[in-house]
C-alpha cells in the first residue's frame, strides 16, 4: 500500500469546536502564551497553567471527531496513513486512525515533574495542584511548552515519513511553528506530491502542488469521493 503522511493542526478540531490558536478569536490572544504554555510561566503561577490545560481537557471531553477525522480514517482503504498531529487532543484517536504521532504531547495525560518518564491518564478532566506522582513530585500536563524540546522519537519519525511517503497533506496548521513547519518542505524538496487544506493561505499554499481552499471537514469528504471512483 501505498504510503499517506498528514500533518494536522489546531484547524483539524476547529470544527469539533475547539479553538485554534493564532485566528482571530484564537487562543493566543486571550491568554498570553508564556504565561500559561512555558516552563517560567509554570515556575511562576502553576495554579494558572493548570486551570488553562484543564479549561481545554473540559472542552476536548465534550467534543467529538469531526467530518475531517473521520475522512482520515476512510482514506486507510487507500493508503497506509500515519497522522503527524501538532494537536494535544485525541481527535484523531477517538475517529479510530491507526498511526498517530503525537509531536506536542496529549492533553489527556499528566507527566511527572520529577522523572518526565512517568506518563499517566488523566481520569476526567481536572489536573491539580497536589496531584503526584508515585515518587511524590506534582504532576503536569504531557504536553510540550514553548522553550522545550520535542519528544525525540515521534519528531524522528515524522520526519522520515515526511520524505518516505507517496503523498503529503498538510491539514489546518499556520505554519508558524517549527519544527513541524518546515515537515511539508522536506516532503516537497523529496518531490513527494503535496497538498495543502486550509481556508486561509500559508506560507505552504504557494509552494504545495495543490492547495484547496476549504475547510477540512467540507474538503476530507469530497477528497475521498475522488479516490473511491478510483476503487
Ligand atoms: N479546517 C482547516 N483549517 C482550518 C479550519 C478548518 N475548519 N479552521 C481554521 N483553520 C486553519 C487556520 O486558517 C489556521 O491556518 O487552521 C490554522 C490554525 O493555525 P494555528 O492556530 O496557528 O494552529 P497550529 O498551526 O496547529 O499551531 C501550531 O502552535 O501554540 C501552538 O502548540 C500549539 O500545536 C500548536 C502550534
Amino acid at each position: 500500500m501505498k504510503k499517506l503522511v498528514v500533518l494536522s493542526g489546531a484547524g483539524m478540531s476547529a470544527e469539533s469546536g475547539l479553538r485554534t490558536f493564532r485566528e482571530m478569536g484564537g487562543l493566543w490572544e486571550e491568554y498570553d502564551v508564556y504565561e500559561v504554555a512555558s516552563p517560567g510561566g509554570w515556575q511562576k503561577d502553576r495554579e494558572l497553567v493548570l486551570r488553562f490545560y484543564n479549561e481545554r481537557r473540559k472542552q476536548l471531553l465534550e467534543a467529538e471527531p469531526n467530518a475531517g477525522h473521520l475522512g482520515l480514517v476512510e482514506l486507510e482503504k487507500f493508503f497506509e496513513v500515519w497522522i503527524v498531529t501538532q494537536n494535544i487532543d485525541d481527535l484523531h484517536e477517538r475517529a479510530g486512525s491507526s498511526r498517530i504521532l503525537h509531536l506536542h504531547g496529549e492533553i489527556r495525560k499528566a507527566r511527572s515533574t520529577a522523572d518526565p518518564s512517568l506518563v499517566y491518564d488523566i481520569e476526567g478532566w481536572k489536573l491539580e495542584e497536589g496531584d503526584l506522582c508515585e515518587k511524590g513530585s506534582q504532576l503536569r500536563p504531557h504536553v510540550v511548552w514553548f522553550g522545550e524540546t520535542l519528544p525525540e522519537a515521534p519528531l524522528a519519525a515524522a520526519l522520515d515519513l515526511s520524505e518516505n511517503c507517496d503523498l503529503f497533506l498538510v491539514i489546518g496548521t499556520s505554519s508558524m511553528v517549527q519544527p513541524a513547519a518546515s515537515l511539508p518542505r522536506y516532503a516537497l524538496r523529496s518531490k513527494i506530491f503535496t497538498i495543502e487544506v486550509n481556508p486561509e493561505p500559508t506560507q505552504i499554499s504557494e509552494i504545495a502542488n495543490e492547495y484547496i481552499q476549504s475547510n477540512s471537514g467540507i474538503a476530507l469528504p469530497k477528497l475521498l469521493e475522488e479516490m473511491k471512483k478510483y476503487l
